[in-house]
């Protein structure tokens, strides 16, 4: 069966169970064939609803211009959708497993690691000249039972000899193929302190108590398992300046200072159309411009803005809004990544956790461009 025809037998089966690896591959083929606009392969990928740009550039190739990478969060049991496929290698030069390689998933049970998920999704990234980003080593959820419920009690000491294997075997595996991992999620308090979890104190790794030690210490490990990596430190809540942020910025002076492997700092941006005020974007920009002058990246990785309704005037907010995130990017040259959390309103985790709010991000339920993409798209000309 060749690359077209499986895509085509992929597209009529709509979703696949089990992938063996020659489906993983066509799979990821698909998406190229798709995103070239070879045609017969589920319909044309042109099912914009609302606007469009016309022939012009797709969102990847804007932002190649600024050699931003412009990414998504995505699900590798989507991919034999057609339309889901197709619309992420069209326009999107970044990928990063949503929850596939979040510890419950990648290591369910002490001696099992799962990597066919996010095998799936390097697999098509590399066939669709796509960058991946790891999302997430050390975070106190989505973590397994036998991690949370063990039968013996951790002790600092057993609990730094599992995460120090973790680290190691799944940045291992991904060694030359995940340029940049999230290696620690949510560690700080909003008040910026440090986070009470497992990792830290409860009992942590051997360093409760000594502030962003443990921090130091996974990004240690993860560089080295793979040296070229970047890592970064991943926070909510710290994009502007406030307490959260102070101590996620204190915690990079000090690791650049001591040449800690840090590259950079992840900002969430989980955000409604409140956020977009002039103070907040004049914070944010401060913000990034305060780390980048450390020589540190930043990347936005997990944008999306939630409305609750898509009126027109929603949608209309949701592009400015968009808009502006976007322009304080590209104004400073330390922002070297826009990922949205999703791409499809279809499979955004925002009504299941904001009750009565969706429409988060620049693709409707149908794959069709909304407002909030084609302002991404112009702010990028
Ligand atoms: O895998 C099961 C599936 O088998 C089952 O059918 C389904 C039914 O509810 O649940 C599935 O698991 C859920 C998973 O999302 C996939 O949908 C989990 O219960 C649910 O907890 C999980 O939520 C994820 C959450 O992180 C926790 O890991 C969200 O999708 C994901 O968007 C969210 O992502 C986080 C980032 O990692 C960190 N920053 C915040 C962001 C949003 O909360």
């Amino acid at each position: 069966m060749t690359n077209l025809e499986l895509c085509r037998a992929l597209a009529l089966q709509g979703k696949s169970a089990e992938r063996p690896a020659t489906a993983v591959a066509a799979i990821a083929a698909c998406g190229l064939l798709l995103a070239t606009g070879v045609a017969g392969c589920g319909g044309s990928s042109s099912t914009s609803s609302q606007t469009t740009t016309g022939a012009t550039a797709t969102l990847r190739d804007a932002a190649q211009k600024h050699s931003l990478l412009v990414g998504a969060a995505v699900d590798s049991n989507h991919l034999s959708e057609t339309l889901y496929a197709s619309t992420l290698a069209r326009e999107y030069s970044q990928l990063e497993p949503e929850n596939e390689m979040k510890f419950v998933a990648v290591h369910p049970d002490p001696t099992t690691y799962n990597f066919a998920g996010p095998d799936a999704l390097v697999a098509f990234a590399k066939s669709n000249s796509m960058q991946v980003r790891g999302h997430t080593l050390v975070w106190h959820n989505a973590l397994p039972t036998w991690i949370t419920s063990p039968a013996t009690p951790w002790t600092a000491v057993t609990l730094s000899q599992v995460l120090q294997d973790h680290i190691a075997s799944v940045v291992g595996h991904y060694k030359g193929q995940v340029y940049a991992w999230d290696v620690v999620n949510e560690a700080f308090n909003d008040d910026g302190s440090m986070r009470s979890t497992i990792w830290y104190d409860s009992p942590g790794i051997g360093f409760a108590g000594q502030g962003t030690k443990y921090i130091e210490q996974a990004l240690l490990w993860a560089h080295g398992a793979d040296p070229a990596a970047k890592l970064f430190v991943n926070e909510y809540g710290a994009e502007t300046m406030n307490a959260k942020s102070d101590a996620v910025y204190a915690m990079a002076q000090d690791f650049v200072a001591r040449s800690v492997p840090l590259r950079g700092i992840g900002m969430q941006l989980h955000i409604d159309t409140n956020f977009d005020t002039q103070a907040n974007l004049a914070s944010l920009a401060q913000n990034i411009q305060r780390l980048g002058a450390l020589g540190l990246e930043v990347q936005f990785t997990e944008v999306d803005v939630r409305l609750p309704d898509d009126s027109a005037t929603s949608l209309a907010a949701q592009a400015q809004a968009y808009q502006d995130l976007m322009k304080v990017c590209l104004a400073n040259k330390a922002c070297t990544g826009f990922q949205t959390w999703g791409f499809t309103d279809k499979y955004s985790w925002i009504p299941s956790f904001f009750t009565g709010y969706g429409w988060a991000l620049p693709f409707d339920d149908n794959y069709g461009k909304k407002p909030a993409y084609t302002a991404l798209v112009n702010s990028l000309q």
